[in-house]
């Protein structure tokens, strides 16, 4: 912190009897809730305090995403409502980061179009927000500052959760797959694992803060590869090797999870995403051997077409991708599989979409998130000249999702009697006399149960199930 900013802060307490206030507004996936989490984390440092609402924050910041059109939309949507606020209150800062700031021609329409945005930052440089903060809010300096490639991972960054017993946690960073639809490797970059000791140091701070559940995050958590540390067994405070998986001094995703594993006070360990194309049989034993490691999967399949799964750039094909549910269901009988479909990829026949349909039958998915197929620029699919046309892109999405979330009623309905252990997360937000919480599989469970049991690993037996929630009673 500057000697400028220190008073700054110190002349802004003495105006308002309070801190600067920051607000986070996040479009997209947990890597970018993540992000939010750190950017929060350096404005506390700051001196900054959340807001309380949307007028009173004196910092703004948007966290965007880029992954399909109606993300860009809703962020040119917002634009316009930070506009008006720039115009009611002209001290407010007004800054815009994440994966759409990551393309030029992004960047180049908010610079001729949106005069009301002061910072604007990529998902490469979330340690140089302060300083882009500090000159903004100071010399009321416009900053521009995207870096094309991440490079060295910079560790140590500060954070803001929202959970106090639930955690993301990135071990990796980037993606090389090039899947021909897909955005997310030109604005997160190249792939980049983070150190064995780094996910473990965090892990055990997530830990002695109360932390009992978290999430791995990485784009393809598969191709995980980190580099130990000379001192490793220094740095793992003699820690045992887990499943080991430690392969010319670098540790692969189910070691990490060994690793984690072993860790006390952390009662759940899940992850996402991992992609088909590279599911280790060593991942699909961990299931068995890492008690931590919770009855779920995210296992995106995209589409049941081997051919378009081919024009996707998936390296995978339909029965490559049943073969790998029976193993998984093999090992462990319950795991829930949760998926990702996209519809009306181009080229996509009447007889693709029946073979996606079928591939639906036949694995009975928990759940699944379904996207129409939106045109990315600069991805190779823009360049595909077979469109789908939108009327018959959205009877197959109606189709499918309607099965899709037919098959999930039934499946909850099959919890109804189990014992199951929840992690009672807070009380519902429609309903503060019920608790909301998670099963080992992931699903969402509403019981009755006194607010200071959020954060307890609960029993509690299923009674009743909705399509997308099931409701229990503790025991
Ligand atoms: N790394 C993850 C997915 C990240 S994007 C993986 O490979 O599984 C999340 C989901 O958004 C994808 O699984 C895909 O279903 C969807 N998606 C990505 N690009 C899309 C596009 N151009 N149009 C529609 N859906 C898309
Ligand atoms: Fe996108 Fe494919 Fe990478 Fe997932 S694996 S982020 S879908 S390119
Ligand atoms: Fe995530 Fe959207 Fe970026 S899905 S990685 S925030 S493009």
């Amino acid at each position: 912190m500057t000697n400028q900013w220190k008073e700054y802060l110190n002349a802004y307490r003495e105006a308002h009897g309070r801190p600067p206030a920051y607000l986070t507004e996040t479009m997209g996936c947990q890597m970018n809730e993540r992000d939010s989490e750190t950017i929060a984390g350096l404005l506390c440092d700051l001196g900054c305090a959340p807001a309380a609402s949307r007028e009173e924050a004196d910092i703004i910041v948007v966290n965007t995403c880029s992954v399909r059109e109606n993300a860009d939309n809703r962020f040119f949507g917002m634009l316009g409502r930070i506009k008006k606020i720039k115009e009611a209150r002209p001290d407010t800062v007004t800054a815009v980061c994440g994966c759409m700031m990551q393309q030029q021609h992004i960047v180049d329409a908010i610079k001729e179009r949106y005069p009301w945005v002061d910072i604007v930052f990529g998902t490469h440089n979330l340690h140089e927000f302060p300083g882009l903060l500090q000159s903004a809010a100071l010399e009321k300096a416009k900053a521009v500052l995207i870096r094309d490639e991440g490079g060295e991972i910079v560790e140590g960054l500060p954070s803001k959760r929202k959970s106090p017993f639930k955690a993301y946690v990135n071990v990796m960073y980037g993606c090389d797959n090039h899947c021909t639809y897909c955005i997310v490797p030109y604005t997160r970059g190249r792939e980049r694992s983070r150190r064995p000791a780094a996910v473990e140091r965090e892990v055990r701070a997530l830990a002695a803060d109360g932390v009992k559940e978290i999430l791995l995050l990485g784009q393809n958590v598969n191709s995980y590869r980190g580099r130990d540390e000379g001192s490793a067994g220094a740095e793992n405070g003699g820690l045992a090797e887990g499943c080991c998986g430690a392969e010319g001094g670098k540790l692969d995703f189910p070691g990490l999870i060994g690793r984690l594993n072993a860790i006390e006070g952390i009662e759940r360990i899940r992850f996402m995403t991992s992609h088909p194309k590279d599911l280790s049989q060593r991942l699909i034993d961990a299931y068995r051997d890492c008690g931590k490691l919770c009855g779920a999967i995210h296992l995106p399949v995209q589409s049941g077409s081997s051919r378009v799964l081919a024009r996707m750039n998936r390296r995978y094909t339909k029965e490559a991708y049943l073969e790998l549910i029976e193993r998984l269901r093999a090992t462990s009988p319950d795991i829930a599989i949760t998926t990702d479909f996209i519809v009306g990829f181009p080229g996509e026949t009447q007889a693709d979409f029946e073979e996606t349909m079928d591939l639906i039958e036949r694995v009975r998915f928990d759940s699944a998130f379904t996207f129409l197929y939106s045109k990315r620029k600069g991805t190779p699919a823009a360049a595909y000249a077979d469109e789908v046309p939108e009327d018959v892109k959205h009877r197959r999405f109606d189709r499918m999702v309607e099965r899709l979330n037919a098959i999930t009623a039934e499946k909850n309905r099959a919890c109804i009697g189990r014992a199951e252990i929840v992690l009672a997360e807070g009380p519902s937000k429609t309903n503060p006399a019920m608790m909301t919480g998670r099963t080992d599989s992931g699903k969402l469970v509403h019981f009755r149960a006194p607010a200071e049991c959020a954060g307890r690993m609960l029993p509690v037996r299923i009674t009743g199930a909705r399509t997308f929630s099931l409701y229990g009673e503790l025991t």
